[in-house]
């Protein structure tokens, strides 16, 4: 509590944890009332409250244990040492629309290297994560009532995107290796004989979230010329791509065309650190310069670019070498778990090469997706399949979870399956 000589802060007038703010009521003012001044589009949407439980398959991203703090320091104080008055200058500008020259040439140079294709630092924007990249490209391709297709269980954050800027999204289906390169194709035909063309679709080829199936080269392939045969951009989500540590890496649908009718994001978040927030983006000039001119403000934090290409330049393989072994205990540690506590129970799940996600599939008549509030306060956090539906219908998901092993330790994962096991009972779900 401040004393009454010092300055006060706003939030030292209440106290946070009592219900009745200190000061006393004749100094209150009455609420402003916002009721009648509200915009039409906006919702009143709760804030994520941000819960982990106890063993939190939920979250979804690589344990802080990896996350290289003292290498991203070192890194940023080596390009001080190095050249003082260029970084000076970057911080006392406001960012090229595009982000930081280095990190934009560090990251042409590691797509050819590690994703085969080239292209210039000019042709790459920075973006606040790869959900900013998504966001301006999803602006830049989408009118209200546009049909849109998406993996049939798919990232929640671009299906939340897609739907706020209007698109009707439609499931393709899907088996554990990724689309179903016919099935895409037959879905195409009939949606345009019904005269309703879709207008791209989004995938995430490389360690799927949800599903963490990874679409082989041929099935690429195939994808492409379905492509180019229905005139159907692929908006390529290659966020997971960094976390492989089984099987070799597949050709970006990026690398296998040059034509423009791919446009590729990715991020640094999964491979480094979420909170960095630095995504990217690449596709034919055009389309570059329309997504960008929905961006407010300028391009990302340079800190964290200065940073990220120092380290990564320095670092990329070691870092990989650390972080992917960490990544396979931890997914070996649930799936034994898996096997030992659901091997009877006819639930199913996948085997990821990388990534960050099981997904489970109990038998169909098992709703785990009404109990989950109640697994999480007894102990275990996931997400249920309907949040993943793309055309959330409620009909597929109700018997499904992703589980994220990455966040938590071998040896948590393995207590949470089994607990986890234990509570799908209790609820009559097994
Ligand atoms: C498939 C996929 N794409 C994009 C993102 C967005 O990540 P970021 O904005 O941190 O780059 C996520 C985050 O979980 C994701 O899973």
């Amino acid at each position: 509590m401040a004393d009454s000589g010092s300055k006060l802060h706003p939030l030292d007038l209440y106290d946070m944890t009592a219900a009745e703010p200190r000061l006393g009521s004749s100094n209150m003012v009455d609420t402003f009332s916002y009721d009648t001044l509200f915009s039409e589009g906006s919702t009143d949407t709760p804030l994520n409250p941000g819960l982990h439980a106890k063993y939190d398959f939920a979250t979804a991203y690589p344990a802080p244990e990896t996350l290289p703090l003292d290498g991203l320091i070192q890194s940023l104080q080596a390009a001080v040492d190095r050249d003082s008055t260029k970084v000076l200058a970057e911080l006392a500008y406001y960012p090229h629309q595009l982000g930081a020259l280095e990190l934009r040439e560090y990251t042409a140079e590691k797509l050819a290297a590690d994703r085969g294709f080239t292209v210039t630092a000019d042709e790459i924007a920075l973006t606040n994560g790869s959900g900013e990249a998504l966001g301006l490209v999803i602006q830049a391709l989408t009118d209200p009532g546009d049909i849109v297709l998406a993996e049939e269980f798919v990232y929640m954050g671009t299906t939340s995107q897609l739907r706020r800027f209007g698109a009707d999204v439609r499931g393709v289906a899907m088996d554990e290796g990724g689309i179903i390169p016919q099935a895409l194709d037959e879905q195409v035909t009939a949606l345009t004989a019904a005269g309703e063309t879709p207008k791209y679709l989004y995938t995430i080829p490389e360690h799927q979230n949800p599903m963490g199936s990874t679409l082989s080269g041929e099935r690429r392939k195939e994808i492409l010329k379905i492509a180019h045969k229905h005139n159907l951009p692929i908006l390529e989500d290659d966020c997971y791509v960094d976390l492989r540590y089984k099987g070799d890496v597949q050709p970006a649908f990026r690398a296998l065309d040059d034509s423009g009718i791919v446009v590729y994001v990715a991020s640094y978040s999964k491979l480094l650190a979420p909170g960095l927030r630095l995504g990217y983006f690449t596709a034919s000039p055009e389309l570059m310069r329309r997504a960008l001119s929905f961006k407010l403000g300028s391009g990302p934090n340079q800190f964290a670019a200065v940073a990220i290409e120092g380290y990564l330049r320095n670092n990329l393989e070691s870092h990989r070498d650390n972080f992917n072994p960490i990544l396979e205990a931890k997914c070996d540690s649930m799936v034994v778990a898996l096997e030992e506590h659901f091997g009877d129970s006819g639930a199913t799940w996948s085997i990821p090469e990388g990534g960050c996600y099981v997904w489970l599939t109990m038998p169909e008549s098992s709703d785990i997706s009404t109990i989950r509030d109640k697994v999480f306060d007894q102990g275990v956090g996931y997400v249920a399949g309907p949040n993943f539906e793309a055309d959330a219908s409620g009909r597929i998901g109700k018997n499904c979870a992703r589980l994220c092993f990455a966040f938590e330790s071998v040896e948590k994962n393995a207590e949470g399956i089994a607990l986890l096991a234990q509570l799908f009972k209790q609820h009559g779900a097994m």
